[in-house]
């Protein structure tokens, strides 16, 4: 008889056992107990502008259809046939007035009910069409961010998000007033578990070290921006495993200081926009273009990461895929929009300064914890000096692992099958 792992012998405030980055039946469970019971980010409203735009995407392992139907209505429906349970669509994105399985024919609508059966009349009297829609997922969407969930019960997505919500509506201002659309992304994998990524955007700690060639690739006054680690920002735990990390405390509100200087690097963009817009617009592009300054971390893989979605896909238990996804102002000038694409580029781009480095980190992370078995992971960094706020979040200074613990404890608490369903429940 196969044992399951105990998920609380794993995990503590203060360090977690090096095996829960490669013990494949730890793995199993998350997939079903994490990624099945809660809301997963599946896209950005403006992945589907239209009628008929649709997406294919991924819930943990399981992959699926968003679309959007002829009323205007989002669905998200497992990716997989009624009939023999072949994937029904494979494109990444377009648009389509049906899915039609490229096995026998069978066809679904945008909502996902069965319409067609070729060759019906071998089925008299067995097949009820009405029986054989698409597995329809819940769907609920927050400024913009579409979220579903296999689990019907669990709580509100509004809920759900809780204190994380000031903090998309902040991230969100980077449309400097028009809404923020994606603009492509890149894609990439690495040998790791999942979970090293998810520590990793709360993780300020690392930054000086780690993106010592990013910093030696930028002016002096961009490097000072980025010396955030003893620097006055800070890490909040922000409830059900979801956190955010302020690098930058004067780029959290980029509709506040709009008569600060304007860094050097953006000078040329600010004359060129100066031909077309008011200076208070100027400014307000300019600062949309250089992001956010912090990280929310959404549990357990969508990351709102300084200017743009960052997201995780377990493919295995030593395997994960990266999204790093650009955003941009939906009608916004395009030369604010290209200058975001070179940036985005120049850190999280496959020939970046920054991301190629996180991931030979990750990839140690992973390694050193199959060579050296009895070496625990510390996760304990500011543990008992943190604060707490009146709404009742802990936080600390920015290097502290505060946003870690966050999630591991949203991990135990659904590992252990204590996820709570309830409408205001922790
Ligand atoms: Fe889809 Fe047969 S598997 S129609
Ligand atoms: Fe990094």
């Amino acid at each position: 008889m196969d044992i399951l792992p105990d998920p609380t012998t794993l995990v503590n405030e203060d360090s977690a056992d090096g095996s829960i980055y490669s013990n494949p039946d730890l793995f199993d469970m998350e997939m079903d107990r994490i990624f099945m019971h809660n809301w997963i980010w599946v896209a950005h409203r403006s992945d589907l502008p239209e009628s008929g735009n649709y997406i294919t995407t991924f819930i943990g392992q399981h992959p699926v259809i968003v679309s959007r139907d002829r009323k205007g209505e989002v669905h998200v429906m497992l990716n997989r046939c009624r009939h023999r349970g072949a994937t029904v669509c494979e494109h990444k994105k377009g648009k389509a007035a049906s899915f039609v399985c490229p096995y026998h024919g069978w066809a679904y609508g945008l909502d996902g009910a069965l319409r067609g059966v070729p060759f019906q009349e071998g089925y008299t009297g067995q097949l009820d069409k009405s029986n054989y829609p698409l597995i329809s997922l819940r769907v609920e969407e927050y400024n913009g961010l579409i979220f579903a969930s296999f689990d019907h019960d669990i709580m509100s997505l509004d809920a759900w998000l809780g204190r994380t919500k000031p903090w998309i509506d902040l991230f969100m201002k980077q449309g400097a007033g028009w809404p923020i659309k994606t603009m492509g992304e890149h894609k990439f994998t690495f040998p790791g578990n999942w979970k090293i990524q998810l520590e990793n955007t709360t993780d300020a700690y690392h930054f000086p070290i780690v993106h010592k060639s990013f910093l030696d690739s930028v002016d002096s006054e961009t490097q000072n921006t980025f010396d955030f680690v003893e620097g006055n920002g800070y890490v909040e735990d922000l409830g059900h495993g979801h956190s955010v990390m302020v690098m930058i405390p004067d780029l959290v509100d980029l509709d506040e200081n709009l008569e600060a200087p304007i860094p050097e690097r953006f000078q040329e963009l600010a004359d060129e926009l100066a031909k077309d817009y008011p200076d208070e617009q100027v400014r307000r592009i300019v600062r949309a273009v250089g992001g956010s300054g912090f990280n929310l971390n959404l549990f357990p893989n969508l990351a709102c990461s300084m200017a743009f979605f960052r997201v995780l896909r377990p493919l295995a238990v030593m395997e994960t895929e990266i999204r790093h996804i650009a955003i941009g102002m939906d009608g916004g000038p395009e030369l604010g929009n290209e200058m975001r694409l070179r940036l985005h580029e120049h850190f999280q781009g496959p020939m970046g300064f920054g991301t190629p480095d996180d991931s030979e980190a990750w990839d140690r992370v992973q390694r050193g914890s199959l060579a050296g078995r009895d070496i625990s992971i510390l996760l304990n960094r500011g543990l008992g000096h943190e604060a707490q706020r009146e709404d009742g979040n802990l936080f600390s200074d920015v290097s502290a692992e505060t946003g870690m613990r966050a999630a591991y404890r949203q991990w135990l608490v659904d590992m252990t099958g204590k996820t709570v369903r309830a409408e205001n429940g922790e």
